[in-house]
């Protein structure tokens, strides 16, 4: 088990990208609250005003856009000069796309990717020098339900997360022998503005079968079939504070439901074709 605990006296430093909205400023709010000190990350970051004068000293809010290396690195030098060190990273900035694999145009889909999967990169590249210095830290990946299945009409956003997830176990692996702890984050549907701020794909009549139908049920949820942002944030640190935590943080029932069925389901194909899987060898 790894120790992530700052020396003793101090409180935390964090790092969090998306700090100004949903999960993220939920988290930035929970940390401050249990006395840690903060740098939140976001393009705007005038949401986080009213954070910086119920907790004066201690949120550092930056802005910066993740798809910018040189505008993170930027953040994270602030950051350092600041508290003096970071305990933990929050990658948690992200967007969705919204329609078929097909119905994305190649733009909308490169998009995606530059905020969601080279965002989380140069955020990672930024402060892992830093993690490494100290041979401490905690870096909380965000990912999703969709960072381990895919109903119709997320392919492309799911395609985003599960790349975070991919990268991350080898991460884990890589930063284990460091000290350095990875935690994906993998929210079912939450109550933030996520859904609001959705890109949407242009529509071809053809998968209005599949993913329409998702949209509509989507659309057709009660306000209960959402987590609340601020219990996922208390998770979150939760995890964070315990000492001994996941490689994937599942949160709302919703999440372990469908986690479950996917993850049963791709046993289930493993186990009938293992003849076949076995055969090949030479
Ligand atoms: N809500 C859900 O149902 C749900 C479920 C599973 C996973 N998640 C994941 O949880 C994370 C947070 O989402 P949320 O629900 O809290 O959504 P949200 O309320 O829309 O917050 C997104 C945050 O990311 C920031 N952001 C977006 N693009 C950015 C960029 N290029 N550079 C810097 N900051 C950027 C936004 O601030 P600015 O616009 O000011 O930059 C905002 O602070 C995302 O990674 C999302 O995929 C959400």
């Amino acid at each position: 088990m790894t120790d992530n605990t700052p020396p003793s006296g101090t409180s935390r430093g964090w790092f969090v990208t998306g700090g100004s909205s949903g999960i993220g400023r939920e988290l930035v709010l929970a940390a401050l609250t249990r006395g840690d000190r903060v740098a939140a990350v976001a393009r705007r970051v005038d949401a986080l005003a009213d954070l910086d004068e119920r907790f004066p000293g201690r949120l550092l809010a930056l802005a910066a856009d993740v798809r910018d290396q040189d505008a993170v690195r930027g953040a994270v030098d602030e950051t350092t000069d600041r508290f003096g060190r970071i305990d933990v990273v929050a990658n948690n900035a992200g967007y969705g796309l919204f329609g078929a694999v097909e119905e994305s145009t190649d733009a909308q889909a490169r998009a995606v990717f530059d905020t969601n999967v080279f965002g989380v990169l140069n955020v990672l590249r930024a402060t892992l020098p830093v993690l490494r210095g100290q041979r401490s830290g905690h870096i909380l990946q965000g990912s999703s339900i969709y960072g381990q299945l895919a109903p119709p009409g997320v392919g492309l956003l799911a395609a985003t997360k599960h790349a975070v997830e991919g990268m991350s176990d080898a991460l884990a692996a890589e930063l284990a022998p460091l000290g350095i702890t990875v935690t994906l984050v993998e929210p079912a549907l939450t109550a933030t503005p996520f859904l609001s701020n959705l890109d949407f794909a242009e529509t071809i009549e053809d998968y209005d079968q599949t993913v329409r139908t998702v949209q509509e049920s989507l659309g057709g949820l009660p306000p209960e079939a959402f987590c609340d942002p601020v219990r996922a944030a208390q998770a979150i640190l939760n995890a964070v504070d315990s000492g001994n935590p996941p490689r994937r943080l599942a949160l709302g029932r919703q999440a372990e439901i469908d986690l479950r069925a996917a993850l049963t389901d791709r046993l289930k194909d493993l186990d009938r074709w293992a003849e076949t899987t076995r055969g090949v060898d030479s």
